[in-house]
């Protein structure tokens, strides 16, 4: 039997990555990202939900979602990180870890990406590793349902 079951989640333009501001989130596409995923995570005998969309509302239902088939949940919701309060509260209702993931530093960018709606009501985070990062959260998922 897998270890658990992790959805890992992401938000507006992130479906863009490869070709969206290649100097901050580098050359990797979405679709790269997923296969690396899936290769991390079936060394890590998770089973991976791995999805992205641009609108806050569909945001909200996956989240929902996560919260009901999947034991941990690693989400990047980019922009939606630093305004929205429907996001902050989908997560509220969770019962199972959160990992918060930016590929770059917001707080080291512009001003506005300092608020965060997020990180106060997530388990942990990563941040500024780029796409290593999502190794490094699925790894710290698999730990966290080990109960490491
Ligand atoms: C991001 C950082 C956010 O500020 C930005 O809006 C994104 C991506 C990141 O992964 O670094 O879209 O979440």
């Amino acid at each position: 039997m897998a270890a658990g079951r992790v959805a890992v989640l992401g938000g507006p333009n992130l479906g863009r990555l490869g070709l969206r501001e290649p100097e901050l989130y580098g050359e990797v596409t979405w679709e790269e990202l997923e296969a690396r995923c899936r290769a991390w995570a079936s060394e890590l005998d998770l089973k991976l939900v791995f999805d992205q969309t641009d609108s806050e509302g569909e945001l909200v239902r996956m989240i929902h979602a996560a919260g009901a088939d999947c034991d941990g949940l690693i989400l990047n919701a980019a922009a939606y990180t630093h305004t929205s309060v429907a996001v902050r509260d989908a997560l509220l209702t969770l019962e199972i870890p959160v990992l918060e993931l930016h590929l770059t530093n917001p707080s080291a960018r512009e001003p506005f990406r300092r608020r965060n709606l997020l990180q106060d009501v997530v388990t942990g985070g990563v941040f500024g590793l780029g796409t290593e990062g999502y190794r490094l959260a699925l790894e710290g998922m698999a730990g966290l349902l080990r109960g490491n």
